[in-house]
């Protein structure tokens, strides 16, 4: 049985895959209209979700597929004190796939641990967010045709953004990447993230708090949100959620063919005005999570 915990749990030629089956989903629709009839996606969201739960709700219904829904932990049996283990295996007796959140790092891998059926790990505290960064790597490769040879700025919260922690996980197995780490000092990328994927992997990458400086390099922009919901101090949230906002002049030294990545929700470091600007890519990438979800739910059940 798959389960997906983290994004190394893939191969790279795994991914590969599923991007390869993402293309096919957009090019022919209807040929998987009815590849999941009869089967069930249970998605257990612990923790709030506007894209992840309904694009994967969206994803199995799109596959002829049925949907049974937690959308909060006040919904269900955890607000009683049930364990994550057993909600895992009671759900296992309803549904053929799990896919869940959950504000404690390392529940999804418990629930993979105590379930029958495939689990989907959908964001786990400031951990990982698996399918997040298989909706990027198909944006990415949609948008510039190829997934090595380019230079990524990461801005924003890269400490507590788990978004930011499985893409950097998953670029860094292709070929003449680089990073460009741009955060405030204190929401720099963990030491963990440095020393165990990108120094292991030999990876160049500059570390700065200067967006614009740096803005020239870029062939992707992948902007984050300062979490309130990560930090213990009101105080720190405060000083530190308005560090970047990124406005129509800033991009006034970018490349012209600038890929805007934000995994969203965005608050307010991503203004407006840049909506309509070619460059951004933001909501294509909602799109383009529900088709990799749809590619990844075929792959866990096995149903090709
Ligand atoms: N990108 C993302 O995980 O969005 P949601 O929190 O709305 O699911």
């Amino acid at each position: 049985m798959k389960h997906l915990i983290d994004i190394h749990d893939l191969s790279t030629t795994e991914i590969d895959e599923l991007i390869e089956v993402a293309k096919d989903i957009i090019a022919n629709p209807a040929k998987y209209s009815e590849k999941c009839h009869g089967k069930k996606l249970a998605t257990l969201f612990f923790e709030p979700s506007t894209r992840t739960r309904l694009s994967f709700e969206a994803a199995m219904y799109e596959l002829g597929g049925n949907v049974l829904s937690v959308s909060s932990a006040g919904s269900s049996s955890a607000a009683k004190g049930e364990s994550v283990a057993d909600t895992a295996k009671t759900v296992s007796c309803y549904a053929d796939i799990i896919a869940m959140r959950h504000p404690k790092e390392g529940a999804p891998l418990v629930a993979s641990m105590n379930a029958s059926i495939p689990v989907i790990n959908a964001g786990d505290g400031g951990h990982n967010h698996p399918t997040q960064t298989l909706a990027d790597l198909l944006t990415i490769h949609c948008e510039k045709g190829r997934l090595d040879n380019l230079t990524i700025g990461f801005c924003g919260d890269l400490k507590f953004g788990r978004t930011v922690h499985s893409l950097i996980a998953a670029m860094s197995r292709y070929k003449n990447i680089k990073f460009v780490l741009v955060s405030p000092v204190e929401l720099k990328v963990p030491s963990y993230v440095k020393r165990d994927v990108i120094k292991k992997n030999n990876i160049e990458y500059i570390q700065t708090t200067d967006l614009e400086a740096v803005m020239p390099e870029l062939d992707i922009l992948y902007m984050t949100r300062v979490q309130k919901e990560r930090f213990f101090n009101e105080e720190d949230y405060l000083r530190l959620k308005d560090s970047y906002i990124l406005t129509p002049e800033k991009l006034k030294n970018a490349k012209s063919d600038l890929s805007i990545l934000h995994p969203l929700p965005r608050v307010n470091e991503i203004a407006v005005a840049i909506d309509d600007d070619p460059r951004a890519c933001y909501f294509k990438q909602v799109y383009y999570g529900k088709i990799m979800r749809m590619s990844l739910i075929l792959k866990a059940l096995e149903v090709m």
